[in-house]
């Protein structure tokens, strides 16, 4: 039996991306083993959004490169972002390399070992997502659902509309089918995935044409789907009707990943977001009139070119203003071919830095504030496994996608209430509530 090993980098579509090329290759008789050396069959899913991902992934391959070097049977694959931002590149700078493709393309490198080719192959083309591929879930509890690929954004600091070509939203019953097959397999928590999730739909042909919060119903009235969660939106997108269906769905959780970029609306024009700080503001404050307990997280850039220190003032304000329960912050990284890369007023690393400890203060002290007001409360919480820091106490997420450690017996893919006794930025902790009257 042939055996493979795959080392995933980057965001939750490339996981996803990776539980599918495990899935295919486990109907192709492989088997997956933890240690790279023990693989005839190398795969790395890479990530290009920022260069220290660049760089962190380049680092592993060098250990590939040991590997084939003793012995030239086994074969070493490079797919996902990178690879595609590079293309044919990849063979001129890592000749050990056998194949490689672009994101979402898994399909071809089943092609690719089905083949007799003995030669590098490279495949790039952007096609339709590839929906008849089995899964290797990580969780047999949790699944991803990827309701569409690409992007048609054009925000300039970013490569992925570069790696993952247009917007292609997939057709919304199949996608429900997929959800009800997940949940006859056990699943009871699903993750919609899509670069934009809030413009699914536009690009579908009118007979099967939905909008977002309307694909969120269908999939809330699936039977056994107890959680429904979604990444990313887009602020210029984010509607109300949206926002409504949190209020309405049981599913739907009490979580919106709401990225804000910057809080200066100047910054927000270069990035061409097409929103400004005020649309961003007016967007919170209906989430939080109609959701008034919802977690809110976000993503940040600082040091963007020509981010002056009036202008991170500006994003400072925003975060104090709105109050998330959790940040990730970034370093701005030029990325090739991206509009912001050449752009005047390139901000020194140094600054940067300076930026970066002064915004990562202030997000954890207000999502520690944020964090209190569920200390005395009863939450439900969706059991993942043993605590990492403590592995006798269980630990698991709220609705809201807080980490809970806590006291208790249940098994991982239970909901179980937990009375939540302490709060930090990042964790709850408390004691499982033992249902009283047994046997009732
Ligand atoms: N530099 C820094 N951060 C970036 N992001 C995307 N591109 C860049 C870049 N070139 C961040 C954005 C995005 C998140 C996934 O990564 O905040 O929302
Ligand atoms: Fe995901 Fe973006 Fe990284 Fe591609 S470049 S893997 S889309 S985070």
């Amino acid at each position: 039996m042939k055996r493979f090993h795959v080392t995933t980098f980057g965001c939750q579509m490339n996981e996803h991306d990776s539980e599918r090329m495990k899935g295919m290759l486990t109907s192709l008789g492989y088997e997956e083993v933890e240690r790279r050396e023990q693989a005839d069959l190398i795969l790395f899913n890479t990530c290009s959004i920022r260069e220290n991902a660049d760089n962190r992934f380049i680092s592993h391959l060098g250990e590939a490169k040991r590997l084939k070097g003793e012995d030239p049977a086994r074969v070493v694959g490079v797919g996902g972002c990178w690879a595609q931002s590079v293309k044919e590149e990849v063979f001129r700078r890592f000749p050990f390399v056998d194949v490689a493709f672009g994101p979402g393309q898994i399909h071809r490198l089943a092609e690719f070992l089905n083949s007799d080719s003995i030669t590098a192959q490279g495949y790039f083309e952007f096609e339709e997502f590839a929906g008849d591929l089995p899964a290797n879930r990580a969780r047999p509890f949790q699944g991803w659902l990827q309701i569409s690929q690409g992007c048609n954004c054009v925000c300039t600091y970013c490569i992925v509309p570069s790696t993952r070509g247009r917007e292609q939203s997939r057709d919304p019953s199949l996608l429900v089918e997929e959800v009800e097959r997940l949940a006859a397999d056990g699943v009871r928590e699903v993750t919609l995935l899509g670069q934009n999730v809030n413009s699914y739909g536009r690009d579908l042909p009118s007979a099967s044409r939905i909008r977002f919060s309307d694909l969120l119903r269908r999939i809330d009235s699936v039977e056994g789907i107890e959680r429904i969660r979604y990444t990313s939106p887009h602020p210029k997108d984010m509607r109300e009707d949206v926002i409504e269906a949190h209020a309405e769905l049981p599913a739907l959780c009490e979580h919106i990943h709401l990225p804000l970029q910057s809080g200066s609306s100047t910054i927000l024009k270069k990035m061409r977001r097409t929103y400004d700080r005020e649309r961003y503001l007016d967007r919170v404050a209906m989430i939080r009139e109609r959701i008034p307990d919802c977690g809110l997280t976000t993503d940040i850039i600082v040091g963007f070119p020509g981010e002056t220190d009036r202008d991170f003032r500006q994003t400072l304000e925003v975060v104090d203003r709105v109050g998330y329960d959790g940040a990730f912050t970034f370093g701005y990284s030029p990325r090739r071919g991206t509009a912001a890369a050449d752009m005047d007023g390139q901000v020194p690393h140094p600054v940067k830095k300076e930026r970066m400890a002064e915004l990562v203060d202030l997000v954890q002290e207000r999502a520690r504030e944020r964090a209190q007001r569920f200390v005395g409360r009863s939450m439900e919480v969706l059991v993942e496994g043993p605590s990492r820091s403590d592995p006798t106490r269980l630990r698991g997420r709220s609705r809201h996608n807080k980490a809970v450690n806590f006291e208790g017996a249940a098994e991982p893919g239970k909901l179980v209430e937990v009375e939540i006794e302490a709060a930090t930025s990042q964790t709850l902790s408390g004691n499982e509530r033992l249902l009283s009257g047994i046997g009732a």
